[in-house]
């Protein structure tokens, strides 16, 4: 038997007890007559004391151990002289008779500590040291616990986990696909699912009734803090149901994770129109941790000879409160920061309401006292209160209003990682005009419905964007955790919806025929959502990027730099799988 503690659990009650323990050698310190080993595994740190004088040979052994050697030792559970309260085990110490040195280690590239001094290329290179964290270690057991919950949970509700195939047909909607050739039929390609979508309305049609899967998803889009090419979905279908069943089926389950993971109670989850969140939020997820609304100002700033603001669609801000004492510096940080082009505002106007009642705006030139106490009557502003104003046509806008609001919460400290701020937004738009291709494409995806009553707007396209659809996500602290809708069941409603997107019959046949010829045996109405499970994961810990909660995450460029994939492979497979490079170079 190689130990019978692991270092995480002796405490003063097992003094004298004899114990054999494993694990990492995090730090040593010697101070001649004695010298004290801290021993790590992932339960936790005991202290193991050598002492010189009763053991020589043994201390001198545990003064040449370096950093992260794995070691097996023996001895007794003694009570410490110099006590740390803030580990549980920091009462006790080993003294140990027996050392064994189970492996060597080199020199770890970073120290293997809470705050590490290895920058963030250094430990993805090492995640399998950087795992050894305890920071990082506890966000896997987050989010174990939370799959768990989570299982348990569905389970209890007759949901059942069913395994969908990850080589599927490539469909042209969403994002890219990542395909894979297929060594035995040359020159076709099977696609990874971007979501197991199809297969689980497969399963209603099935009459599995409800379905769920913790399920790796792939996509391959421009990634960020909180997308990865690789994600998990926590993936669910519900039969016989409607909008109402599947936002409160999941609201619950939120709930329970919130009760059971951070000890948090909440109502029920405030519900907000796509049209609302855009109005006074500028995008579909927004972080209601923080009122401070967009106020919209066209009739009150419009007419006074100021020329952007008169030719804007839109003029519109946010209300800042108490910081009419910004300085110029401060103001400018701000104005730089609404002009950078991932911002894109051209501009911003400021209008101070000071404490004495008076106003100091950027646009004196062209606003009285009186212009500007209308538009801080619009605003509801006070004195100590700063206006924030932008400009132009609404969708840009809205986005960069949206920026500056966040902005403005983050260093207002608004933004606090300890408060959970969970909503539904609903009624999303069915679809989507996109100027480049110059065509619709479905808002969420072509499967979901319409909503009844706007099903006949479907009839002109001139009406196409005002279809609002049975979608809805659902968003914390700005995070879209999840998302999904109602789906059209029907053949007929789901050809009319293909023809709107542009599909011919012959493609719509081609590229979803097994769906749509599923749907002619009796498909009952359905729908469910996906849930992003590192974003919950990530939400959950107050942190922005998910690669904290993935084992084994890749970089900003999509590269794992530990295994270094992706990576050429070898003539013999090209040939194999008959892709020819010299052919696709000379192509290039
Ligand atoms: P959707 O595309 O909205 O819906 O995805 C569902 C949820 O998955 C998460 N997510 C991601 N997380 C990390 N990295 C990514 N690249 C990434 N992309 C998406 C988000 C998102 O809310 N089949 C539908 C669901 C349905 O209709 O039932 C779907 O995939 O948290």
């Amino acid at each position: 038997m190689y130990r019978t503690c692991t270092c995480g659990e002796l405490n003063i009650a097992h003094i004298g007890k004899e114990v054999t323990l494993c694990g990492w050698l995090q730090r040593s310190r010697d101070l001649g007559g004695m010298t004290f080993v801290d021993l790590r595994d992932r339960y936790g740190i005991t202290q193991l004391a050598f002492n010189m004088e009763t053991n020589a040979e043994l201390c001198e052994k545990a003064r040449k151990l370096g950093r992260e050697y794995v070691l097996q030792v023996s001895g007794v559970v003694a009570e410490r002289s110099s006590k740390n309260t803030k580990i549980p085990t920091g009462e006790i110490e080993i003294v140990v008779n027996k050392l064994t040195v189970l492996n060597a280690a080199k020199t770890p590239p970073f120290t293997i500590e809470d705050n590490s001094d290895g920058g963030d290329d250094l430990r993805m290179r090492y995640r399998y040291l950087d795992l050894r964290r305890n920071p990082v270690r506890k966000n896997l057991e987050l989010r174990h616990n939370m799959a768990i919950l989570i299982r348990n949970y569905l389970n209890n509700l007759n949901f059942i986990e069913v395994e969908t195939p990850f080589l599927i047909k490539s469909t042209p909607e969403g994002a890219r696909d990542f395909v894979v050739p297929s060594r035995m039929n040359p020159g076709e390609f099977y696609a990874l699912p971007q979501s197991p979508q199809q297969y689980k309305q497969l399963l209603m049609v099935s009459g599995m009734d409800r379905y769920f899967q913790i399920v790796r998803c792939f996509r391959d889009e421009d990634l960020r803090a909180d997308r990865q090419p690789e994600f998990t979905q926590i993936d669910c279908e519900m039969s016989f149901v409607e909008q109402e069943d599947v936002l409160n089926t999941f609201e619950s389950l939120v709930k329970f994770l919130f009760k059971e993971l951070k000890g948090l109670e909440f109502d029920s989850f405030p519900r907000m129109s796509y049209a609302d969140a855009m109005k006074y939020y500028g995008c579909d997820k927004p972080d209601t941790r923080f009122e401070m609304k967009f106020v919209e100002l066209n009739d009150v700033a419009k007419g006074k000879g100021f020329g952007l603001f008169d030719n804007a669609a839109l003029v519109a801000g946010i209300n800042a409160e108490g910081c009419a004492e910004y300085t110029r510096k401060q103001l400018d940080e701000l104005t730089d920061f609404v002009k950078r082009p991932q911002v894109g505002a051209g501009g911003m106007v400021y209008i101070k309401y000071n404490a004495d009642g008076s106003f100091k705006s950027s646009v004196d030139k062209f606003y009285t006292q009186d212009d500007l106490k209308a538009i801080a009557d619009v605003f509801g502003s006070k004195p100590g209160d700063l206006m924030l104003v932008l400009c132009g046509d609404v969708e840009k806008t809205q986005k960069a209003l949206c920026e500056l609001r966040l902005e403005m919460g983050e260093r207002l400290g608004l933004r606090d990682n300890t408060k959970f701020a969970p909503l539904w937004v609903v009624d999303f738009p069915l679809l989507e005009w996109d100027e480049e291709t110059q065509r619709f494409y479905a808002k969420h995806h072509p499967f979901t419905s319409p909503k009844p009553e706007d099903e006949s707007l479907l009839e002109d396209k001139a009406n196409w964007g005002k279809i609002r659809a049975n979608a809805y996500d659902m968003v914390i602290n700005g995070v879209e955790v999840g998302g999904g809708s109602i789906r059209i069941h029907d053949r007929d409603l789901q050809n009319k919806m293909f023809h709107t997107l542009g599909f011919s019959d012959e493609e719509a046949q081609n590229q979803f025929g097994f769906l749509m010829n599923a749907f002619e045996f009796g498909a009952p109405p359905h729908g469910g959502l996906a849930f992003g499970f590192d974003r919950m994961c990530a939400v959950f810990s107050g942190v922005d990027s998910i690669r904290d909660f993935i084992a084994f995450p890749k970089n900003n460029s999509g590269r794992d730099v530990m295994s270094g994939s992706p990576s050429p492979i070898a003539q013999a497979q090209l040939d194999e799988l008959n892709i020819d490079l010299r052919e696709i170079n000379k192509a290039n």
